[in-house]
């Protein structure tokens, strides 16, 4: 007998955009094929609204050619409590009306973890990809998210060894855990040849491996005041010896306006800030950065896998792999001077590509998804 599965697949914030395209292209083309022996599936997408801008949002579906979503619930912004539970009122809402068998979430953002609340209440079974990272810092509001997901969710994707053992030491049956390897890696793969062939860093005057990438946005370095200007002093230094393109997330650029270190007097020519970049124009720059600083999960893993050096600014990663295996270093603002002194004279390792990060993390993942009862 045939089986009738319909699916949600859950986006909210930018992170999430490149690790869902991937499954909904697999989910589109098990529909064009499945015959009169395969099971049916069908999907909505539904995009929370936490992120909304042209440039955190928009330009992501246009880049990795997601369709516009089913359903646009409309967040916005707002303290953590407000956005959870306008996620929490008006995911319920669609859930009830579209009745899915299974909701898809990934990542550690805010629209990950109030989806999947609303559905286990609801008896709605949860998949979440990307689970069992854990960087053991409670402070970080990702953590909390990656926490109460995984305790919740029926069926838990992992990318790494490391996941499998933070889930088993929480206690979380073995049955639900599935090591599938790294979806962003899927998209990475499918989408690196388009972004290297815009030569996107030309376009800011600097030249192949002559520049340095630069990204910030976590609360604990930009909403920080003091912190915050010691990392532009190190930077304006950095801008010396070679370029720096910094893209503003707007927590960022809010704070750096708020202390009035963006003001056109007091910058070097070479930290060039420009706005948020979109999917690929982020990958075709740091593809041929010397480095990278960051505090972003994906670029941690993106730069792992190109084999670009990567200064991660904070104490503690949930991707423990990419220090062990790939090419990144944790730093601090005490630390970034040397730190990044080191990377200048090239003292770093090369790197390898850590095991099921090959692009097919998609299609394992929806074999078991369709393998799984209702
Ligand atoms: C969120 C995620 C974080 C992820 C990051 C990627 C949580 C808890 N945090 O953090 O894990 O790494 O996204 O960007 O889910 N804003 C805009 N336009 C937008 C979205 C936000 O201007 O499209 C501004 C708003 O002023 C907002 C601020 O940015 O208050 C922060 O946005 P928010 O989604 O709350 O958190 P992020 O810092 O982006």
């Amino acid at each position: 007998m045939k089986n009738n599965r319909k699916f949600i697949l859950v986006v909210g914030a930018r992170p999430n955009f490149m690790k869902i395209a991937p499954l909904l292209l697999e989910m589109q083309k098990y529909q064009s094929i499945e015959g009169s022996s395969g099971d049916n599936i069908s999907y909505l997408l539904v995009h929370t609204g936490q992120h909304y801008d042209l440039q955190m949002s928009d330009v992501f579906f246009q880049d990795l050619n997601i369709p516009e979503p089913d359903v646009n619930l409309e967040v916005g912004s707002g303290s953590h409590a407000m956005q959870t539970a306008e996620i929490l009122v008006r995911f319920e809402k669609a859930c009830l009306r579209d009745k899915p068998d299974w909701i898809i979430v990934v990542g550690d953002v805010n629209s990950t973890m109030a989806c999947t609340l609303v559905a286990v209440k609801l008896g709605i079974k949860v998949a979440h990809i990307e689970a069992g990272l854990r960087s053991f810092d409670r402070t970080m509001p990702e953590e909390i998210n990656r926490l109460v997901t995984d305790s919740l969710a029926d069926l838990l994707f992992t990318p790494s060894e490391d996941a499998d053992e933070n889930l088993l030491r929480e206690g979380i049956p073995e049955s639900k855990i599935k090591r599938v390897g790294n979806i962003m890696i899927d998209s990475l793969l499918t989408n690196v040849e388009k972004a290297r062939s815009l030569e996107p860093y030309k376009s800011y005057g600097v030249e192949e491996n002559k520049y340095i990438l630069a990204t910030l946005h976590r609360p604990a370095n930009v909403d920080n005041q003091e912190h915050l200007s010691q990392i532009m002093n190190n930077l304006m230094d950095l801008s010396k010896k070679l370029p720096i393109i910094f893209p503003l997330h707007p927590r960022t650029k809010n704070n750096l306006l708020q202390q009035g270190l963006l003001s056109e007097v007091n910058l070097p020519p070479n930290l060039i800030f420009c706005n948020p970049v979109g999917y690929l124009e982020s990958i075709g720059l740091v593809d041929k950065a010397r480095f990278v600083l960051t505090d972003s999960g994906g670029l941690q893993e993106e730069t792992t896998f190109l084999g670009v050096p990567c200064l991660t600014l904070r104490p503690n990663t949930e991707r423990p792999i990419t220090i062990t295996l790939g090419t990144n270093k944790l730093t601090s603002v005490e630390k970034l001077r040397d730190d990044i002194d080191q990377m200048l004279e090239g003292n770093l390792s090369a790197g390898k590509i850590p095991e099921l990060w090959d692009g097919l993390t998609s299609q394992r993942i929806l074999k078991i998804l369709i393998s799984q009862s209702h």
